[in-house]
């Protein structure tokens, strides 16, 4: 049986989804600094930085542009909102974060797949004209990505 091709990305979601690539790649980061025994300090000082830079900018852009599409009612949209609060509560998390971060690495990854391969499908199979044209609007509200210094996660 032939593989189901993968459903192209709608132009107007791309930003979003380019984003969700520098989400898995923090991601990444922290396993790696997990496993290369980085103070846990050092790796908290880096998703501070991350949740200011990126994911609060980038929830922000889904829930007015895209979440209602599908509305606050849309099952999807109820578990994605209700993700989004949960990783928001674990990068703010300042009293165990060593565990803290250690689930959002998971928690973040199973967010970003989850919005790539179910609800961004749907929301591009539903959205209608204008609401694509609103989507597209968030091309004008992202600005160009800062570099974070301390590279733990290398060599
Ligand atoms: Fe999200
Ligand atoms: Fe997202």
């Amino acid at each position: 049986m032939e593989k189901p091709k993968p459903i192209k990305r709608h132009e107007a979601l791309q930003p979003l989804s380019r984003q969700h690539h520098f989400g898995l790649l923090f991601s990444w980061k922290i396993r790696k600094g997990f496993a290369k025994e980085v103070s846990i300090s050092r790796m908290k000082a880096y998703a501070d930085w991350f949740f200011e830079k990126e994911i609060q900018p980038h929830f922000k852009l889904e829930e007015e542009f895209v979440f209602p599409v599908l509305g606050n009612d849309d099952p999807l949209i109820e578990r994605a909102l209700k993700e989004h609060r949960e990783i928001k509560e674990l990068f703010e998390d300042a009293e165990e974060p060593s565990k803290s971060l250690q689930i959002l690495e998971e928690k973040l990854t199973d967010h970003i797949r989850f919005e790539e391969r179910t609800l961004f499908n749907r929301i591009q199979e539903v959205a209608s004209k204008s609401e694509i044209e609103k989507i597209d609007e968030i091309h004008l509200q992202i600005s160009t990505r800062e570099e974070y210094t301390d590279a733990f996660w290398e060599n």
